[in-house]
Formats: structure tokens, sequence, C-alpha cells
């Protein structure tokens, strides 16, 4: 399990330039971390919220200004070459292998500082580009690669040294669909087999596919922990159910809305787009049956009926006090 207590990291940053004065920027403050083996913990938060700043901290990157971090007992900061053997970092959209090198050539070559020794390196460099899909690309120089086998061969980096804990900061940056589904597939196999995994993400259904347990944080502080269902009731963004109902009447109105207090909720009614009255209820549980039901009994006649699941986004925004998708208009909250 890596462990961190009252972790802290400030920046000294100038204002105004080189001579501007002094300002101190605290980027992570106060956070207590479990990011056990076996599982992967997702952390949240809108920019700036703090993410990179610790995920670099757990990987022995940057120097926390105070408060601790224990890797399986061990600590980071003082045994950090020890520390580092049994910790990767894959981070998206940044460049973490060389260009003039082939494929094969920088696993080597981060094999070897890592100190992998030379007979397990061998064969974990065909192993690991089998596992990417870049077998076939394993001689080619690195520039010659698209984004997406750049990408793919930073996994198979991150991966050299077998972590046993895997630090992934937004892993799937800018990556097509089908590749970022495979990476996704990797993350859940190196969980499944006892690694501990972190994960920081943009995209927040990749989150709530592979993360039990998610952190969420905001101004390096936590807001919030819990799976992503219990991140979901506790924001009350739960499942809605939309019916439309093609000639409404006062009477139906009332029956809707006793309906929805004998479940301890509110019934929303307004005008369907297409005509009629459009009821809609939240509720964790899935009610449409029993809405349907209420409706028909009352007299009610349905023209469209729709289920829409909450999600983890909801939960995250309203949590981070956001209305708008932070991330410049994708579906996303960590950016
Ligand atoms: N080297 C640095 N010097 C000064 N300030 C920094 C430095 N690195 C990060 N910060 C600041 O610390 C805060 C947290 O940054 P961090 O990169 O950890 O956030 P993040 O959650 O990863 O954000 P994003 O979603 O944009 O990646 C930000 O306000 C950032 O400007
Ligand atoms: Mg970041």
């Amino acid at each position: 399990m890596i462990r961190t207590r009252a972790l802290r990291k400030t920046f000294r940053t100038r204002e105004k330039g080189l001579f501007g004065p002094r300002a101190v920027k605290t980027a992570v403050d106060g956070l207590d971390l479990e990011i056990p083996a076996g599982r992967v913990t997702g952390l949240l938060g809108l920019n700036g919220a703090g993410k990179t700043s610790t995920i670099k901290i757990l990987a022995t990157l940057l120097r926390p200004t105070s408060g601790t971090v224990t890797l399986d007992g061990l600590d980071l900061v003082e045994h950090a070459r020890e520390a580092r053997r049994r910790i990767n970092l894959i981070a998206g959209g940044e460049r973490m292998v060389y260009g003039k090198l082939t494929g094969a050539e920088n696993l080597r070559y981060f094999g070897h500082l890592y100190d992998v020794p030379g007979a397990v390196l061998r064969p974990r460099i065909g192993e690991l580009l089998e596992l990417v899909g870049l077998t076939g690309a394993a001689d080619t120089p690195v520039e010659r690669y698209s984004r997406g086998m750049t990408q793919r061969l930073s996994i198979a980096r991150g991966l050299i040294n077998d972590p046993a804990y895997l630090l992934l900061d937004e892993p799937t940056l800018g990556l097509d669909a089908p590749i970022a589904r495979d990476l996704r597939r990797v993350v859940a196999g190196l969980a499944a087999e006892g690694r501990g995994v972190l994960l920081t993400s943009h995209y927040l259904t990749e989150v709530e596919e592979l993360c039990e347990h998610v952190y969420v944080i905001s101004d390096g502080r936590h807001l919030a922990a819990g799976s992503p269902a219990e991140l979901k009731a506790e924001t009350g963004s739960h499942r809605s159910v939309r019916v439309t109902v093609t000639n409404p009447s006062p009477e139906l109105e009332s029956a809707v809305v006793d309906f929805a207090l004998r479940l301890g909720v509110r019934a929303e009614l307004g005008a369907a787009e297409q005509g009629g009255l459009l009821v809609t209820v939240r509720h964790p549980e899935d009610v449409a049956g029993p809405l349907a039901g209420a409706i028909v009994a009352a007299g009610g006649a349905i023209g469209g009926l729709e289920v829409t699941e909450a999600s983890l986004e909801d939960a995250v925004l309203a949590l981070t006090g956001s209305t708008a998708s932070p991330a410049g208009g994708r579906s996303a909250v960590s950016a």
C-alpha cells in the first residue's frame, strides 16, 4: 500500500517575471491517500487541483514540502532509490521516450536505468512490445511512430521494471478510442494481477469503469472519497426517468406528484418537446416500471420513456461546485 499522511507541496513562484515579488503556491495541502495493491484508485479534480504534483511526489520526482509517504512501510523520501524500483509513472501527452532510439532500444535503455538484470530484461522487452502491440515496430525509430504508438511505447516503458505500483497521469490523453480501450484492459489486468494503480483521467467514464475507489480533490485538499456509486449517492446524482404523457390532466399531474412523494423524491413536471407533459423522476433505484404503471393507472397515455444513468461526471461537477465542463468543452473533469 502507498500511504500519504498530511502531504503538502508548496512552490515558490515569482509574480510578474524574474524580479517580481515572490509568492508561495500551495499545490498539495494536507492529503491523506491510500493506494492499496490489487485495485485501481482514482484521483480526480479540476485543472490545477494538485493531481500531477501529488503523482510526481509519489513517483519520487518531487520532494514533498512536508508530510509523509510510505510504500509498503518504506519511507519514500528516505529510501527513494529502493522505492523507485517498485514504482513507475506513465503520463499522457508528455514524451517519455527518445525519438532517435527504436522502440526496443528505448525499453533496453530504461530497463538499464531501473537496474533490471539483462537476463530478465531481454524476454521482458519482447513481452511488453507484444502487450502493447508494437512487436512489428520494435526496430523502428520512435520519431517515425504515430502519437498512439508513442503512447503505447510509454506504457511499455512504465512497466519495464515490473512495478508493484503504477501511477497513471492521464494515460489515455490524445489516444484513439480503440487504443484507449486496449489500455483500459491492460490497466484492469495489472490491478487484477495484484498491482496497485493510481489513475487520473479527463475521461470520467474511464475512471468509473476502472476505479473501485476515488478521491476528489480541490486546491490540494480533500473534497470527497468513495466508490463512484457512493459519490453519486452522496451528491444526489441519481439516475433519472423521463416519461412523456400525451394526454396530461391536473388529476394525472397530482397522481405523479403523489407517486414521487411516496418514493421520497419530487417529480419534475414540464412541457415535452414533442407536445404533452414531460415527467422527470430522479431516484437511485430504477423506478421506470412503477412510474409508468402509476401514470397508466391514472389514465395517462405514454408517448415515450427514457432512463438516464447518473454519471460520475455529474457527481464530480457537483462536488467541485462547477456547472460547466471545465476542460474546454470535452466531456471531462480532470484535464
Ligand atoms: N513547478 C511549479 N511551480 C509553481 N507552481 C506549480 C508548479 N507545478 C504546479 N504548480 C501549481 O500547482 C497547482 C497544482 O498543479 P498540478 O499540475 O498538480 O494540478 P493538476 O491537478 O495536475 O492539474 P491539471 O488537471 O491541469 O493537470 C497549480 O496551481 C499549478 O499552477
Ligand atoms: Mg495534471
